[in-house]
């Protein structure tokens, strides 16, 4: 097992990385934490294989469990079910010093912290993300959300759980076009912060694949170092931390003019880092090299790249996507592998010449 320490100023914690993880989380809380009422809170794919394993291992060790399964899905992450799993939080009677954990991907992740960060102004949280993005990414650095008819994400805060646990058996079970999707997030990683991460990707993208444990722990901890050591710099995205959008400005472009059903967000995110090394190419920054490196990582982790899509459409979403700064878009961009900046000198001329052409 491995543990990273997120430190920050007031809600420090550790991240726990291992095999069979699960089956001793409740021992392995009860380390940081007496006995209570616990809400445990998953999606209904993930409660089938998981979630009774979980509930279990809490309950011999004490905590009064509550388990709730929502349908699983990006839509069911909205204020309705926000509502409805307050309510079980009345109905357990949690109070302040009762605990929420949250079992699942990114959307469990973000809706259980929400709920978690607002019931009573806050209560003690736990993640334990089963897909590979959300051990990767959103179960680090406290973004909880729900997302608004009018915007993803637009309704939350910065809430820091207690600790996050993160059990790499579970990703056998996990579809491969998600495994694929967080892989995007780790690539991503390798770019902005770590040459030796991306050079282990090129040698081991195989071996990740097919799940090999020890691969899995290495580029696991290695994401969860970076993002932690970001989040430690700038905790609430005010500057540092927006390192953390390479590829996501295109990406989420992408996302919005295929309507979020064309793409899994990993998959966007992924032509996205194509993009902007194209863009960083033609600001005469960074080399050819670093984009053929990353085209053929994503060459190999399966991912259709061109899009097809018209430079037209993908420019006005752009514009409109709310890291637009003042109408300036703000990009990072790659100089080399291991290593960004962030440019506001990416103006429409140079996005029609870089988004008219295939990848
Ligand atoms: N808070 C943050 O900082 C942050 C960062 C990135 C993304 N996000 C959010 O994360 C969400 C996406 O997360 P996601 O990709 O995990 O999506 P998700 O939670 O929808 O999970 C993807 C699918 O995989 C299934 N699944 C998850 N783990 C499984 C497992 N071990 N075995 C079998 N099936 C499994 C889920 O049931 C779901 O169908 C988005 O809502 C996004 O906004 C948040
Ligand atoms: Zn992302």
């Amino acid at each position: 097992m491995k543990t990273i320490h997120v430190h920050l100023p007031a809600n420090s914690y550790n991240i726990h990385i291992g095999k069979d993880l699960i089956a001793k989380a409740g021992e392995m809380i009860a380390e940081d934490k007496a006995p209570c009422k616990t809400l445990l809170i998953t999606d209904t794919n993930i409660e089938k294989i998981y979630g009774e394993i979980v509930a279990e291992s809490l309950r011999q060790n004490d905590f009064d469990v509550k388990l709730l399964s929502l349908p699983p899905g990006e839509d069911q992450k909205n204020i309705e079910n926000a509502w409805l799993l307050y309510d079980h939080c009345f109905d357990h009677k949690l109070d302040r010093k009762s605990l929420i954990v949250a079992l699942g991907g990114g959307v469990v992740g973000d809706l259980s912290g929400f709920i978690a960060a607002t019931f009573m102004r806050g209560i003690p949280y736990i993640q334990i993300p089963t897909s590979l993005l959300a051990q990767v990414d959103s179960s680090i650095g406290g973004k909880v959300a729900v997302n608004h008819p009018k915007g993803k994400n637009m309704i939350g805060c910065f809430y820091q759980p207690k600790a996050v646990f993160i059990d790499t058996n579970t990703l056998s079970s996990l579809p491969s076009k998600e495994m694929v999707a967080g892989l995007a997030e780790v690539v991503k990683y390798g770019v902005i912060k770590d040459a030796e991460l991306f050079a282990f990707l090129e040698k081991s993208i195989f071996d990740i694949l097919q799940l090999k444990d020890e691969a899995l722990l290495k580029i696991i901890a290695a994401s969860c170092q970076i993002k932690a050591s970001v989040v430690e710099q700038d905790e609430k995205e005010n500057d540092l931390r927006a390192i953390l959008n390479y590829g996501h400005t295109i990406g989420h472009a992408i996302e919005t003019v295929t309507h979020y059903k064309r793409y899994r967000h990993g998959e966007a995110v992924a032509v996205g880092m194509l993009y902007a090394t194209k863009i960083a190419m033609e600001l005469g920054l960074a080399d050819r090299s670093v984009f053929d490196r990353q085209l053929s990582l994503i060459k190999n982790l399966g991912v259709s790249i061109q899009t097809g899509l018209k430079s037209e459409a993908l420019i006005k979403a752009l514009y409109t996507d709310k890291k637009t700064i003042s109408g300036k878009l703000r990009f990072v961009l790659p100089i080399k592998i291991g290593e960004v900046i962030i440019s506001d000198k990416v103006n429409e001329e140079i996005l029609y010449r870089v988004l008219d052409k295939p990848l």
